[in-house]
């Protein structure tokens, strides 16, 4: 049995990518990035994307390829972190067996480098500058 039939089926999977999106859309920390799309195509489109890897490749993703998504949006480290926060808390919450949870949180992970620009949400420490005694 593979993930997507241990789940109940590409419908089941639909109502947690429905519930995490929301979730996202809903955000205070990354729900801005949201604000001028269309909440039912990205359900669409990310629910395709889960069923591909859950499903071990029998279905196809329907959207665009992440990186031409994403990149123009300025996504930092901590966005993605909080985006993948988000992921496990909704799954658990939905009563997904914890060793899915680990695979699929695993598997956007290591799609960070296709979504972020490169920065954190923290400025880089800058080497040169000497530390601030009075700090
Ligand atoms: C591995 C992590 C991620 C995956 C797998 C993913 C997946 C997707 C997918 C499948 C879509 C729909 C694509 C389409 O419309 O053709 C999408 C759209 C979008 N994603 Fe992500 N995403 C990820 C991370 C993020 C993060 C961290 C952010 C921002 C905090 C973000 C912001 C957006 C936005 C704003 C859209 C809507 C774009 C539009 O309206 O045209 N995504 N994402």
């Amino acid at each position: 049995m593979n993930d997507l039939e241990r789940l109940g089926g590409p419908e089941a999977v639909r109502g947690h990518i429905e519930a995490f999106v929301s979730r996202v859309f809903d955000d205070f920390i990354i729900g801005f990035q949201f604000a001028n799309s269309d909440k039912q195509r990205v359900i669409e489109h990310e629910t395709t994307f889960a069923l591909r890897h859950l499903s071990g490749g029998r279905h196809g993703y329907s959207g665009r390829p992440l990186h031409q998504v994403h990149k123009p949006r300025r996504i930092n480290r901590g966005q993605f972190r909080r985006r993948l926060a988000i992921l496990r808390t909704v799954l658990g919450e939905r009563g997904v067996p914890p060793d899915i949870i680990d695979r699929w949180v695993e598997h956007e992970q290591g799609m960070m480098n296709l979504v972020v620009d490169g920065t954190d949400c923290v400025p880089q420490a800058d080497p040169s500058r000497k530390a601030d005694p009075e700090s």
